[in-house]
């Protein structure tokens, strides 16, 4: 036995990013005045996403799509070899590759209905042009992104459960700590090597979803969350009444009455 490095940095901070914001975008969907913050941390899973589409298509050789064992035939076999302590699935196994594509596809899913119902419903975003009010009331789109989300805390819930009966069964294999280190211990040395294009694009993917944090931070108003209704300061309109009345009583804008 000996330890292989399977897992590179870039699939690594990958994975870390990607638990982060997804862990922020559930934490932000509740309260209406993070809506804003709930998007952009939807536009950053998306970039996570395009990363790790093409990481599946040219990356190194455990993070390949074609890499996931899946088919009947190879679920059989695993299942049947659960419990033995020497498992011959190296990246992802068969019920793994299943839970990751079913991952990703999901996640992509929720992105784009969030996209949807953030501008037919709220006016806001890249399709803030698309806003109906009929919509508004119906809150389809919102109603769609909510299951999606809801099938991903599934898909959680089952790759954790996963990891979990993979450390109890394949003790040895020390796929958890992969998780941090990349490295696992396997019968032959079975290391990835990064080419210099991969090493090229994951930076460049990186310093892309940097800029895109800093771009949101210094300029919060921009055309991914914008709305197309002015927001109205009651505050400088009707002080008074903000103060007095407005805990219980809407202040209507002044032109509603005009
Ligand atoms: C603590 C909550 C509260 C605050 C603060 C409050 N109101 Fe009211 N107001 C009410 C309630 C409750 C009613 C009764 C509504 C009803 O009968 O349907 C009401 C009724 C009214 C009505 C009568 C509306 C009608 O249809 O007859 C007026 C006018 C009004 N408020 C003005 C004000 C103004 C001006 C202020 C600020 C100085 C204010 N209110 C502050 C709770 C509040």
């Amino acid at each position: 036995m000996q330890k292989s490095y399977i897992w590179s940095l870039p699939t690594r901070v990958f994975h870390a990013l990607f638990v982060l914001f997804i862990l922020l975008a559930f934490l932000s969907a509740d309260e209406d005045r993070w809506l804003n913050y709930h998007a952009i941390i939807g536009y950053g899973v998306l970039i996570l996403l395009v990363f790790r589409i093409f990481w599946g298509i040219f990356g190194p050789k455990y993070s390949l799509f074609k890499d996931f064992s899946i088919g009947k035939q190879n679920v059989k076999e695993f299942l049947n070899n659960i419990f033995e302590d020497n498992q011959k699935y190296i990246g992802h196994n068969p019920l793994a590759s299943y839970v990751m594509i079913a991952m990703l596809i999901v996640a992509l899913l929720t992105v784009i209905t969030g996209v949807l119902a953030f501008g037919i419903q709220e006016g806001k975003g890249i399709l803030s042009s698309w806003n109906s009010p009929f919509f508004k009331e119906m809150e389809l789109f919102k109603g769609i992104h909510e299951i999606f989300s809801t099938l991903f805390l599934v898909l959680i819930v089952a790759h954790i459960a996963g990891v979990l009966s993979d450390r109890l069964l394949h003790k040895k294999h020390e796929t958890l700590n992969s998780i941090i280190t990349g490295y696992k211990i396997t019968n032959d040395n079975e290391s990835v090597k990064l080419n210099i294009f991969q090493k090229i694009f994951a930076f460049f993917m990186f310093i892309l979803f940097i800029g895109f944090l800093l771009f949101n931070f210094y300029k919060p108003n921009n055309i991914l969350v914008s709305s197309i209704y002015k927001t109205i300061d009651y505050q400088t309109q009707n002080e008074v009444f903000v103060n007095e009345c407005a805990s219980c009583h809407t202040l209507y804008p002044s032109h509603a009455f005009a």
